[in-house]
């Protein structure tokens, strides 16, 4: 089992007592409204389905200093590399936990899976992603619009790339 540790966060595999906190948080359209693949309205049957998925990649957030579970991170595998994507709950939007719970595992893409190159794509009206994306200092590599289960249509969609090397360099600004 992979767990990842930054200051403030553990990183570690879903399990099923994650199922209720999970289905309140990814209940809020506004959270679903900005991923391309929860659903809206959004029940634990979902969850738990997302769940046997077994996807190999995905981490729950959890904090550090009280055990709360706030969201999920993970990395995609696509053929020709990995896409990584991050929600929060709204209660713990504004704290630098979506940057730093990405960083760790963009961290973990480089290092331990050995990649090069991730990449990941936020909506246009969703500029505090396009933000966390700058922080870890990945660049605009086109634009495309893209389903968005929640919203039942297609949504503009940014993609961004993420070399190692600008990974590095951005942590050595
Ligand atoms: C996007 C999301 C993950 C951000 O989480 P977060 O923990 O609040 O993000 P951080 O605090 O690490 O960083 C957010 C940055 O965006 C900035 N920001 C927030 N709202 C913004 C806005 N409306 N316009 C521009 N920048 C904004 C913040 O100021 C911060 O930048 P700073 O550190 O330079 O001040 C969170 O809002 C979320 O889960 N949203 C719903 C799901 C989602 O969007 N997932 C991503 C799909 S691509």
């Amino acid at each position: 089992m992979c767990i990842l540790e930054s200051e403030r966060l553990i990183l570690r595999p879903p399990r099923p007592t994650d199922i209720q906190s999970m289905t309140v948080w990814l209940s809020d359209f506004d959270v679903a409204k900005m991923t391309s693949r929860v659903p809206h309205p959004y029940s634990e049957g979902d969850a738990e389905a997302f769940l046997a998925l077994g996807e190999a990649h995905c981490f729950v957030i959890q904090r550090k200093s009280d055990g709360l579970f706030m969201g999920a991170t993970g990395l995609h595998a696509e053929d020709d590399g990995y896409e990584f994507g991050y929600w929060l709950g709204k209660p713990f939007w504004g704290f630098g936990y979506a940057t730093e719970a990405a960083h760790r595992l963009v961290r973990h893409a480089f290092e331990a899976l050995g990649q090069n190159t991730v990449h990941a794509g936020w909506f246009y009206d969703n500029p505090a992603s396009g933000r966390v994306l700058a922080k870890l200092g990945a660049r605009h590599n086109g634009s495309a619009m893209r389903d968005c289960r929640a919203r039942g249509r297609p949504v503009l969609c940014h993609d961004m790339l993420l070399t190692r090397t600008d990974f590095l360099r951005k942590q050595a600004a």
